[in-house]
């Protein structure tokens, strides 16, 4: 992880305390609500997150919704719909966190911001590699269209987010993979994954 103890605070660091990032082992026997690092751990900097065209920030928790970032998103979105992922929240809880962890494609940004809990959302590098992400309180994420990933709670069973999205969500779509032939994948591919070959 590029962290280097030369370099003196900046705004990318704060943000890199708040959101960590590294590449997932692949042992199918760790629960996936671990952390699942490699060994030795494998950190992934903010910026190759950006190469990716996932997005993070951290939005000051008690008034989220009057912070510049969370408006902008909202007004630029137009939906928003709320999610309470609990095991007593949530009617068939253990059903939609199987679910979630399965990889998929929306043909449209994902973004969404944590308001309580936590939790860690996987993405696919541009080989195939598992980044995961974990979320808290406060941050929020931009995955963008056609980016596999999938999401899960970690072992403390809970988070609260709001997701913004330009269409309603009803029609929110979800491709499982593998989805090379979708438009929207192709035209991810096409904007990060060549331009990070260029
Ligand atoms: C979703 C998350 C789980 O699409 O990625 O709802
Ligand atoms: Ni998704």
């Amino acid at each position: 992880m590029k962290r280097s103890m030369e370099t003196p605070p900046c705004s990318q660091d704060v943000k890199e305390e708040i959101v960590e990032a590294w590449y997932m082992n692949d042992s199918e026997k760790e629960d996936y609500r671990l952390p699942r690092h490699c060994e030795p751990k494998e950190f992934v900097s903010l910026e190759k997150l950006q190469e990716l065209g996932v997005l993070t920030w951290s939005v000051h928790g008690d008034d989220y919704e009057n912070e510049e970032d969370v408006k902008q998103i909202r007004e630029s979105e137009g939906y928003s719909h709320s999610v309470n992922i609990h095991p007593e929240r949530m009617p068939n809880f253990e059903l939609m966190v199987k679910r979630f962890f399965l990889e998929h494609l929306h043909p449209h940004p994902e973004i969404s911001y944590c308001i309580q809990g936590t939790g860690y959302h996987d993405v696919r590098d541009e080989n195939d590699r598992w980044i995961r992400i974990a979320v808290k309180e406060g941050v929020m994420i931009l995955l963008p269209a056609g980016i596999y990933h999938r999401f899960t709670l970690d072992t403390n069973n809970y988070l609260k987010a709001v997701l913004f999205s330009a269409c309603p969500p009803a029609e929110f779509s979800t491709y499982e993979g593998p989805c090379e032939d979708l438009p929207a994948r192709k035209l991810y591919v096409e904007a990060f994954h060549k331009a990070m070959r260029r």
